[in-house]
C-alpha cells in the first residue's frame, strides 16, 4: 500500500502549541507528515529559517513520522506533489480562519490535485497565533503555557525584547 502523506505548511515564527497539537492529530491520521517551514521575502520574521527549523525539529524528534523541511518560496502546491504528499493540513480556529483558506484550498486543488484537510483546533488553543505570541513576549508577559520547551529557549535567548512586534 503506498504511504499517506500530509504537508502541515507554515510560517512558524514561532511554532507554539495549536500548531503542536494539529500536528500530533495530523500524524495519527497519515503516515507521515512533513512540517513546511515556508520562507516569504516579502515578510518580515522574528527568527531566521534556520532558527524555525531548529525549533520544530528539536520539538518533535522523539515522534516518529513527522519530518521538518523547508519549504522555500514557490507554491505549495507544487511542493507537495513534488513530496509526493496527497494532502495540506490547516488548523481552524474560527470562520474567518476558513474564509481566508477556502479559497487557498479550492486554487491547491486545481493546481495540481492535492486536496486540504481542515482539522478544528483544540478550544483551549483557539486564541493562539504567533503574531499574539510575539506580542505577549516582547511586552514582557509569559508565554511558557503557550509554546514548545525549545521555543521558549530561543526566545529567551533573544534577550531583552525589543518593542518592535513582525507580523505573523
Ligand atoms: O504561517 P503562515 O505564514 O500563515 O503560512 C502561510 C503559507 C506558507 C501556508 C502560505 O503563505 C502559502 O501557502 N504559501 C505558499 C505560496 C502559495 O502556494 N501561494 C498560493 C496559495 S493558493
Amino acid at each position: 500500500m503506498s504511504m499517506r502523506r500530509a504537508v502541515y505548511p507554515g510560517s512558524f515564527d514561532p511554532l507554539h502549541n495549536g500548531h503542536c497539537e494539529v500536528i500530533a492529530r495530523a500524524a495519527g491520521l497519515f503516515d507521515e507528515v512533513i512540517v513546511a517551514v515556508s520562507t516569504n521575502y516579502s515578510k518580515k520574521y522574528l527568527f531566521p529559517l534556520q532558527d524555525r527549523l531548529e525549533m520544530a525539529k528539536q520539538t518533535f524528534a522523539a515522534l516518529r513520522g513527522i519530518l521538518i523541511e523547508p519549504m522555500g518560496d514557490g507554491l505549495l502546491a507544487e511542493y507537495c506533489h513534488d513530496r509526493g504528499a496527497t494532502a495540506i493540513i490547516k488548523g481552524l480556529r474560527s470562520s474567518s480562519d476558513f474564509d481566508y483558506e477556502l479559497p487557498m484550498a479550492i486554487m491547491n486543488r486545481q493546481l495540481t490535485g492535492v486536496e486540504t484537510v481542515f482539522l478544528p483546533a483544540e478550544s483551549h488553543y483557539l486564541h493562539l497565533s504567533s503574531t499574539m505570541i510575539k506580542e505577549v513576549f516582547t511586552l514582557g508577559g509569559d508565554v511558557s503555557d503557550f509554546v514548545p520547551k525549545a521555543v521558549l529557549k530561543k526566545l529567551q535567548a533573544l534577550g531583552a525584547p525589543e518593542k518592535e512586534i513582525p507580523q505573523g
